[in-house]
């Protein structure tokens, strides 16, 4: 079977002005190519909702792009919109990924709570929103990828 492509944004004011400080994009990318999936695009945006809503858009309307991450953008701050420029998109919302990010992260840290993750289906691309530290795209990629739930997801 080939591999599932997957394409990752990062959302963060600063990282959009100095790449160097993306840790948790490549956190994402690295997991995922060593679970098997194939990384097809990175890119890095800051906290504008037409920047992401746009970014991702283009990437849906590309033959192959089965999933996409974002990390970042999800919580309470003023900036935060990630969720606001990705569920305008979504045209097959997925609740069970929602409550398997929070439920799996609030046995982590009660601060999971502040994070308003999205995720659903846009034409044939699953889109999934993580928060932005490498500790919570550590513990929200173990879930996803237990028992093969994204491959799963993503074969259907
Ligand atoms: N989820 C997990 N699994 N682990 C974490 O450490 N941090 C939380 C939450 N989700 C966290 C988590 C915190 S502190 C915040 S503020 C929110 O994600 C939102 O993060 P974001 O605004 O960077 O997306």
């Amino acid at each position: 079977m080939s591999p599932i492509q997957v394409a990752i944004l990062t959302v963060s004011d600063t990282a959009s002005k100095d790449a160097t400080a993306d840790k948790s994009g490549p956190t994402i990318k690295d997991i995922l190519v060593q679970s098997g999936f194939k990384c097809k695009h990175t890119s890095i945006v800051s906290d504008d909702v037409p920047e992401i809503h746009n970014t991702v858009l283009g990437w849906c309307a590309e033959e192959g792009v089965d999933l996409i991450l974002t990390t970042g953008g999800t919580g309470f701050g003023v900036r935060d919109k990630t969720p606001e420029a990705i569920s305008s998109l979504i045209e097959r919302p997925a609740p069970g990924l929602v409550h398997l990010l929070l439920s799996s992260s609030l046995q982590r840290t009660p601060y999971a709570a502040l994070s308003r993750p999205i995720a659903g289906t846009f034409k044939n691309t699953l889109i999934i929103t993580l928060p932005g530290s490498v500790k919570a795209v550590k513990e929200n990629l173990e879930a996803l990828l237990a028992d093969n739930i994204l491959g799963h997801a993503v074969d259907l």
